[in-house]
């Protein structure tokens, strides 16, 4: 790696998204070769010796630890990158920010806006660079999205409509709580859908058509009680399980958004279509690769819906991989976000969504909370 400067790694949870991240610094080198920094996977932090051992063999990094206190001390580790569930994020970013740490951090930033405030403040008062990993928008097809409405081919945009359906909880023998289950524990979570799905697809939207100002949800928690893994006892389940609301969004644009956990048949359907006075897109995670776009300015008679397969080496990221017409995956939307967080780190400049971009949010996410539990609308205080 001659030449090159090194940006070393703690990561904190070896889960699902902790395999996401290693990978993702594993590969940028190879894909990126012209950038100034390269990722050193220094450590890895796991309260299990034995498997965080084995995650690090795994996966190449050069040392463990127990404790993400310890981790969070070290001299030779100049990024703490969180993939604990949410109820750990604020606890190690604040401490890693007043340790003078880079921050990455998985989302949503927090359970609450109130538990997102301090990690903000934290990050800012000690000038370190920061960063949450809403993957979604570095999909090149998603990407290539925010470049037709940014140069205005949609024209003034009418309606906004996402979903994220699942179909992971629907037996009420599944427990709460613990290994791979935290998210139907709202202490662990914070919420259910709404800050586990809805908050991509909220990013997502704000990202591509400006601020939420104020919602009007349901939600609905289909089984009440259910066996919590750490007490072994039946308990009162908190978490929503299926979220629906609409909003204006400050450009005058409607939205629709509907998230479950009990749409039989679905294991992560993630989409989006914008309708705008010329044209509207439209994007689907299963079909991660294509664009679909209708331009009412097209000649009549060829007037239709394009598939655009984004694999272009004009189109965002794909000069980086194949050659055009070869589709890439979910993990490669990590390695971009790596490219990204590191020419940041070469132009100064943030790396978007930053951990106040972030908490825009989850002011979304939390008023759609209040509404459902109010029945009433509610102000997001997203101001843009
Ligand atoms: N960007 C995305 O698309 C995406 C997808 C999935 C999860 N996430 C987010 O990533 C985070 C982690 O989710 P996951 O699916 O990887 O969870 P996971 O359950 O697979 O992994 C969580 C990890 O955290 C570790 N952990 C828990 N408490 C810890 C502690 N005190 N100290 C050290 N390690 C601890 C666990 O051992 C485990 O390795 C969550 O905030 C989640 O919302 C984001």
């Amino acid at each position: 790696m001659n030449n090159k400067k090194e940006l070393r790694i703690g990561l904190v949870g070896y889960g699902f998204m902790g395999r996401t991240h290693s990978n993702a610094y594993l590969r940028v080198p190879n894909f990126f070769p012209e950038l100034e920094y390269v990722p050193v996977l220094k450590a890895v932090c796991a309260r299990n010796e034995e498997r965080v051992k084995a995650f690090a063999d795994q996966w190449g990094y050069e040392s463990v630890e127990t404790d993400w206190k310890a981790l969070i001390t070290r001299k030779d580790i100049d990024a703490i990158d969180i993939c604990t569930p949410n109820n750990m994020h604020a606890e190690i970013a604040i401490a890693a920010a007043q340790a003078g740490k880079i921050v990455l951090c998985e989302k949503p930033l927090a359970r609450t806006v109130a538990e997102a405030q301090p990690m903000v403040d934290a990050v800012e008062k000690a000038g370190v660079r920061n960063t949450v990993w809403y993957n979604y928008r570095r999909v090149p097809a998603v990407t290539l999205a925010k470049q037709l409405i940014d140069a205005g081919k949609l024209g003034k945009i009418f309606h906004y409509r996402a979903n994220f359906l699942q179909d992971w909880t629907i037996s009420p023998e599944l427990p709460q709580g613990g290994e791979g289950l935290w998210r139907l524990d709202n202490d662990a979570a914070g919420s259910g859908v709404t800050g586990d799905l809805l908050a991509h697809c909220i990013d997502t939207a704000m990202w591509l058509n400006g601020g939420i100002k104020d919602v009007s949800a349901v939600t609905e928690t289909f089984i009440k009680e259910r066996v919590h893994t750490g007490t072994g006892k039946k308990q009162k389940v908190d978490i929503d399980d299926a979220c629906i609301f609409h909003c204006h969004f400050s450009n005058g644009s409607l939205g629709v958004f509907e998230s479950t956990r009990y749409a039989r048949g679905h294991k992560a359907l993630n989409t989006f279509e914008i309708n705008g006075e010329h044209a509207s897109i439209r994007w689907d995670l299963h079909d991660l690769n294509r664009l679909e776009y209708f331009d009412h300015r097209d000649e009549s008679i060829v007037r239709g819906w394009r598939s655009i397969h984004v694999t272009d080496a004009d189109q965002p990221f794909m000069d980086k991989w194949w050659v055009p017409g070869l589709s890439i995956g979910y993990e490669h939307t990590f390695v971009h976000q790596v490219a990204d967080f590191l020419i940041s780190i070469e132009d100064n400049t943030p790396c978007s969504p930053t951990f106040k971009e972030a908490q825009e949010t989850q002011k979304v996410c939390e008023a759609v909370l209040d509404s459902a539990k109010t029945r009433s609308w509610k102000d997001t205080g997203v101001t843009w």
